[in-house]
């Protein structure tokens, strides 16, 4: 059996952990980047079918590719961050099956009908997107997840000729206090759960 996580490490992850929307000016290690990376891709996806692709938008040029798509609102909030994270899921994640689902070779028929790569895509990738917000506030990150922004305008800027769609995008730096608005409330157990 495990142990509880200890109270510094829950709020790290959940309870001190905010949603940010300005940033010190202070960068992100690539390395910071890739330990990140190493402990998401450890989250549970269906088949393990990984399906996730993920772009660091970090320097100046790629910044300036990523603006003309972001929603007015997200244009500051992003430029400012060290990091923009583009998460974006693969609809041919089927393909890389054989690799990540070894003890069954036919997992790749699993998903012939588009459809329900699709949905297998969206939601695996939705899931690994989640993952990598509690990865970076593990390794000391801070978060600022958005989806408002064009996801076609991104998908022909970042993804041309491939089957990665974007799902959501999320800045990624340390947060400062700065336009942060008070904690939302959020549904207790009893209006948001069952126990049956
Ligand atoms: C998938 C997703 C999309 C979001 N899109 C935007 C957005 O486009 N612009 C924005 O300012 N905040 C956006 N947010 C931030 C939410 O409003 C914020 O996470 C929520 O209010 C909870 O804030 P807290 O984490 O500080 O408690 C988004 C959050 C998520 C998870």
């Amino acid at each position: 059996m495990a142990d509880r996580l200890s109270p510094e490490a829950l709020n790290q992850l959940f309870l001190d952990a905010r949603s940010f929307n300005r940033w010190e000016d202070r960068p992100v290690a690539d390395e910071t980047l890739e330990a990140m990376y190493d402990l998401l891709r450890m989250g549970a996806t269906s088949a393990n079918c990984c399906p996730a692709r993920f772009v660091f938008v970090k320097s100046d040029e790629a910044k300036a590719r990523l603006k003309p798509h972001l929603d007015a609102g997200n244009v500051e909030k992003s430029m400012t961050a060290p990091v923009v994270a583009i998460i974006g899921h693969d609809l041919a994640f089927a393909d890389k099956l054989p690799f990540l689902f070894p003890h069954n070779q036919d997992a790749k028929n699993w998903f012939a009908n588009p459809a329900k790569a699709e949905l297998t895509a969206f939601r695996n990738g939705t899931l690994q997107g989640a993952y990598m917000m509690l990865a970076a506030r593990a390794v000391g990150l801070d978060c600022g997840p958005m989806s408002g922004f064009n996801n076609a305008g991104v998908d022909a800027e970042f993804f041309a000729g491939t089957a990665i769609k974007s799902n959501f995008i999320c800045a990624l730096g340390y947060g400062t206090q700065e336009h942060l608005h008070p904690r939302g409330p959020r549904l207790p157990f009893t209006e948001a759960a069952s126990v049956l």
